[in-house]
């Protein structure tokens, strides 16, 4: 059953009515990793892959939800802090509504039902994906569309923030609310300007695969990535690592502790990295894209330690296959690598990593083609 038709059967059967459709997207990102919240630059794109919500107002003052994904769980509460559910994926919605209350904005009682195909733990946000569908939904629904793009997008950031426990940056909130078809975007996480850069790589695909293993580490482990970045930048004397030089960097080398240092010097190399695979887009240079991507994972795994091994295996695979550019996405510990792949390629790249991931590891990569596509929308 497409999605649209599944979310409305639990809808229509829990509350017997029609609603409004609403839809946000997950992200992938080309290059630009962990440097949103250093005030970096990121380039982000959303996908063809969406969570998708059923919703209508309730005139009272109770939000009841459904999560066709989980079974059609059920979940009803106030809009008060107090009221916050115990279920995490209705945490996301609670949160949403706060941080619209919060802000001088009006939520009043809702019924809604929602489900997705944004794979869950992939590292394509998916947990964004609901923010922004929540946001823009209740933004039209009850706010007559008066907050701002930018502003749906800090709502979803001040969600994870607020009810979630992840300090995480503004780029998956905002590639889910900007996103455009056929588009990725630069973002200037300090200033949030942003450009559109057509994306259509003559004679390459983007393929994700998917390791299909997240290692949940207790002690919140991006958190603490983003807690030594602070911590550096105060000593630097600057507001975050945006305006950091190698040279700087190495100036207080003796002042930090070993692991600060390596945090802080990916995080200076990947803002560069970010800038010079723009330019190589535009110049239609693939290869140095790929270079780059490759690079980026190699200060993802060794000094900034967001990946594990099975992606660090995948990356290997993808060398030996050829592959233009690969490199982990997202916050890391688990979830997907980013292949920037000749057409040419692809099939075998595919079937390679395939085999030779199963055979290790006991299980399947799953393989996602990239369409980049549209973000938060009515439908
Ligand atoms: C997660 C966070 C983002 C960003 C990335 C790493 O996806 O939500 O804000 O920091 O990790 O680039």
């Amino acid at each position: 059953m497409e999605l649209k038709e599944k979310v409305h059967a639990a809808f229509e059967q829990r509350f017997g009515t029609d609603g409004a459709f609403y839809a946000s997207a997950g992200r992938i990102n080309l290059i630009g990793e962990h440097t949103d919240y250093n005030g970096g630059f990121v380039f982000p794109g959303a996908i063809d892959k969406v969570i998708l919500a059923e919703i209508k107002p309730n005139g009272t003052d109770t939000v009841r939800l459904v999560s066709v994904d989980f079974d059609n769980a059920y979940c009803e509460f106030g809009l008060r802090e107090e009221d916050a559910p115990a279920p995490s994926w209705a945490r996301y919605v609670f949160g949403v509504c706060r941080e619209i209350l919060k802000r001088g904005g009006h939520v009043h009682g809702f019924d809604a039902a929602f489900a997705g195909n944004v794979p869950n733990g992939a590292g394509l946000s998916s947990s964004a994906a609901l923010e922004s569908c929540f946001a823009f939904a209740l933004n039209d629904l009850f706010n007559d569309n008066n907050i701002d793009k930018f502003e749906l997008a800090k709502i979803g950031q001040s969600t994870e923030h607020n009810y979630c426990g992840v300090n995480c940056g503004i780029m998956d909130q905002f590639a889910s609310v900007f996103g455009k078809k056929g588009h990725l975007m630069r973002l200037d996480c300090r200033s949030l300007e942003h450009e559109y850069f057509p994306f259509n790589p003559q004679g390459y695909s983007l393929v994700l695969v998917d390791s299909r293993v997240k290692h949940e580490l207790a002690d919140s482990p991006y958190n603490k990535r983003r807690a030594s970045c602070e911590r550096v930048a105060a000593r630097l004397g600057l507001e975050t690592l945006r305006d950091a030089t190698q040279e700087a960097l190495n100036a207080i080398k003796g002042e930090i502790t070993a692991e600060d240092y390596l945090r802080a010097k990916f995080v200076i190399e990947e803002k560069e990295r970010v800038l010079a695979v723009c330019d190589a887009l535009v110049a239609g240079d693939y290869d140095t894209v790929g270079r780059k991507m490759y690079e980026t994972h190699a200060g993802l795994s060794k000094d900034y330690e967001v990946s594990c091994e099975e992606l660090d295996f995948l990356n290997d695979v993808a060398r030996e296959c050829g592959v233009t550019g690969s490199r982990i996405m997202g916050g890391g510990f688990g979830g997907c690598t980013i292949n920037l792949v000749k057409d040419e390629l692809r099939d075998q790249f595919v079937k390679t990593a395939i085999a030779r991931f199963a055979e290790r590891y006991g299980h399947e990569p799953k393989i996602y083609d990239v369409v980049i596509s549209d973000g938060a929308r009515a439908l």
